[in-house]
């Protein structure tokens, strides 16, 4: 070894100790006489004083060197003197006293600095990415990435789960994304898909005897990218025979604790963690993946104004939409530009606008005159109505009831983002809360308007209730079905579902699907013969685990917590992925590229 310690477990104990440390120079202070580079390592950063007297050759090399060289250096570990300890940084009351150096390697200087506090552009820190990850930040976050894994792959492996594998060049899965599809040289005209989830295999595994399995497994889905969203990206994927739906959800319930307990002992988290049915989460939310660290719920006022006199909310509810709001506590007061900041939040997510009440002047709602009430469209709204609406929101003076008219899937969508934004810019959202949630009760079935067809909202896999089942004739988009969703701080953190075992049920699903026995059998064959063996009842579920990871180390978009993200784009800059492909390539895999 060309080190004798890491730079960063030195302590007060090491005092007096005779080291030899290897790493970068993180940055180089030259003090006239003296010479200080904090020389970084894996572990940490800790501080090398370079003297003229007590190591010349040394204090040469330090001379010479530039940020990012990488330096061994020899030499007594001592304790600051008194005033210039830093308590900032683990090894902040030491420091070595270099008696001997040599430069390992020089390095070129580098496009940005390596440290956490400089704001680097995206493509830049992608292209450099080795750079990047050098930042303590990144370097901790991949760190605490491996441990995560570890302690789900302990967790699970403790409670009878096995870790299995399954392949990456496959058929298409249905998880509702696009797929990244591979040629077959051999098979000309023929492609395997990326799996977009190990979905299929993890079931055929439940028949083929395994009760419980778990991978860690890579996904690919060729979607729009978001912060919380990769074209390459990892589920910790689980499934489980002969279980229901309390058994996942408290086995993922205990996985979460036993991680927040062991990783984040600093945040709260609920106890137990709430279930809230998909119909009572979109009520009261407005969406299927709340934030429930702050309040701002959503009301709906549609009756209350069923004899409205302004035009627009008549019309919409004319036709059959809602008029739904929320009240922000002590927001009477805000400006005009406030409240326009908010119609512009509505406005980009598909609202027509944004109607404000604030309610002024003092003592209880009995009171509230019209002249209390400001509104730019108050002359329309009768103080009886307002009124009304203020009890259901539970406003009060000093409020401001916030309202949008739409179709119910446009006003939830806007509410939620103004819910979203108005707890951003309040700091409502405490950092230090995990506020975990199960969603329940989704539906099974969603209709698409544009293609004039059923959809399922997970995948045609997923278990209908089965007091719901005289509905899947009569009334689909009624039936609901035995999925659920773990979510966190306005997360999805993870999805999965009770599966259909049966046969005849999931042909009857497949059918409303509009896949006919041809199509399915095209498709899905494979598992509906292998459910003709004995398939046992099973269900299960996947977290997003770049996302865990993310919530765990405080990130809010998961490419900081992969080596090697991509960009919005889907490139990446490092590599210069995708790239292009020789003639010959392409004549072996039986391609041809069309001039658009
Ligand atoms: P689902 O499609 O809900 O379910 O995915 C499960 C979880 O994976 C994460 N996730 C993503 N993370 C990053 N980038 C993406 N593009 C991305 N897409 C999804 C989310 C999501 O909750 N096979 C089913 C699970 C099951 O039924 O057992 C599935 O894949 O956190
Ligand atoms: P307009 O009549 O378009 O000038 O709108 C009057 C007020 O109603 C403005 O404050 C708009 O932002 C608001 N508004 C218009 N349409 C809607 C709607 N569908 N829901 C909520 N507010 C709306």
């Amino acid at each position: 070894m060309l080190k004798s310690h890491a730079c960063g477990e030195l302590g007060t104990e090491h005092i007096g100790r005779e080291v030899v440390l290897a790493g970068w120079v993180h940055r180089r202070r030259d003090h006239g006489g003296l010479i200080f580079i904090d020389l970084r390592d894996h572990d940490g950063i800790v501080q090398v004083v370079f003297h003229p007297q007590e190591g010349p050759e040394a204090f040469r090399v330090a001379d010479a060197a530039r940020s990012e060289y990488v330096l061994q250096v020899r030499g007594t570990v001592a304790r600051r003197p008194a005033g210039t300890e830093n308590p900032n940084l683990p090894t902040g009351e030491v420091e070595v006293r270099a008696t001997g150096a040599r430069v390992l390697n020089a390095a070129r200087t580098p496009p940005f600095y390596v440290d956490d506090d400089s704001d680097v552009e995206e493509l830049l820190r992608l292209k450099y990415r080795y750079l990047d990850l050098r930042r303590p930040r990144m370097h901790r976050n991949i760190v605490v990435r491996h441990r995560l894994a570890k302690a789900i792959r302990d967790f699970l492996t403790e409670r009878g789960f096995l870790e299995i594998e399954t392949p990456i060049l496959t058929v298409p899965t249905p998880e509702g994304a696009r797929d990244f599809l591979v040629p077959s040289r051999i098979h000309a005209g023929r492609f395997y898909a990326l799996p977009q989830s190990p979905q299929q295999y993890k079931q055929i595994l439940m028949v083929a005897g395994f009760e419980r399995y778990f991978q860690i497994a890579r996904c690919f889905r060729d979607e729009d990218l978001r912060a919380d969203r990769q074209p390459e990206f990892t589920q910790l994927d689980l499934e489980w025979s002969f279980a229901e739906e309390d058994d996942i959800l408290s086995l993922i319930e205990e996985l979460m604790v036993s991680l927040a307990r062991c990783f984040r002992p600093d945040v709260k988290f609920p106890s137990p963690f709430p279930r809230l049915t998909y119909e009572e989460s979109m009520e009261r939310y407005g969406t299927d993946k709340p934030d429930l660290r702050y309040g701002l719920e959503l009301h709906t006022f549609s009756d209350i104004l069923a004899g409205t006199q302004f035009g627009v909310f008549r019309q919409v509810l004319a036709e059959g939409g809602e008029v739904r709001g929320l009240c922000l506590p002590g927001g009477a007061e805000a400006s005009r530009r406030q409240i326009d900041e908010m119609t512009e939040v509505v406005k980009h997510l598909g609202a027509k606008g944004l109607v404000s009440f604030a309610l002024m002047g003092e003592g209880g709602l009995d009171s509230l005159a019209e002249d209390d009430v400001r509104s730019p469209v108050a002359r329309y709204f009768s103080v009886e109505e307002v009124r009304h609406m203020a009890l259901r929101a539970g406003a009060r003076r000093g409020d401001l009831l916030l309202l949008v008219a739409d179709r119910p899937k446009v006003a939830n969508r806007a509410l939620d983002g103004l819910r979203r934004y108005l707890a951003r810019r309040l700091g409502l959202a405490d950092p230090k809360t995990f506020s975990f949630c199960f969603v329940v009760d989704f539906p099974l079935l969603e209709w698409d308007e544009e293609d004039g067809r059923w959809y399922s909202v997970n995948h045609p896999f997923t278990a209908p209730k089965a007091e719901d089942l005289p509905l899947l004739d009569s009334d689909p988009g009624r039936v609901r079905a035995r999925a659920y969703d773990l979510v966190c701080n306005g997360w999805e953190l993870g999805g999965g579902s009770i599966r259909i075992h049966d046969r005849e049920l999931q042909e009857r699903v497949f059918r409303l699907l509009g896949l006919g026995p041809e199509e399915a059998r095209a498709s899905f064959g494979h598992m509906l013969e292998a459910f003709e063996f004995g398939a046992p009842p099973h269900g299960g579920i996947a977290l997003g685990f770049d996302r865990v990871v993310a919530l765990f180390c405080d990130e809010d978009d998961i490419r900081e917590v992969m080596a090697f993200p991509k960009t919005k784009s889907a490139t990446e800059p490092m590599t210069g992925a995708p790239g292009p492909v020789t003639d010959e390539q392409l004549r072996e895999l039986h391609l041809r590229i069309r001039e658009e």
